[in-house]
């Protein structure tokens, strides 16, 4: 079952970020699931992966900006390595106290950080990018 759904009114107008997008999503609800059992160590794996690939989003996303010559590039490279910061310190809470904190409270933690970014932060570069559709 998805939880958090990707919908065409959080598209940032490069279809490339709108993926990532999409897999951060598919991520978020795969660690909802995993968390639904008792695999301690698929609920690492998959919160590992979706740090992984949120560092890989981010800088990916932050050259587009660049390339586009986004005014706001500095603030958003902070908010970026706010949010890394902020997962990381869910997951070293998740393997420093296994169990500390629910399926509930995870999906709430990220699909606010998620949505809250694209919505936003990240819907405020769309009118930059849409001039650069040859970037993404
Ligand atoms: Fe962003």
């Amino acid at each position: 079952m998805a939880y958090l759904e990707w919908t065409e009114n959080l598209s940032v107008g490069i279809p490339r970020m709108d993926a990532h997008h999409r897999r951060l999503i598919e991520l978020i609800n795969l660690l909802f699931d995993a968390m639904q059992g008792d695999a301690s160590r698929v609920v690492e794996t998959v919160l590992g992966n979706l740090l992984d690939y949120t560092r890989y989003h981010f800088a990916e996303e932050e050259k587009i900006l660049a390339a586009c010559g986004y005014p706001d590039l500095e603030e958003h490279r902070r908010t970026h390595r706010d949010m890394v910061g902020e997962v990381a310190a869910m997951e070293s809470r998740t393997l420093t106290q296994p169990g500390s904190v629910s399926p509930s409270e995870m999906l709430d933690f990220l699909s606010r950080w998620l949505m809250q970014h694209i919505i936003g932060k990240d819907l405020r570069y769309r009118p930059y990018a849409e001039g650069h559709l040859d970037i993404g």
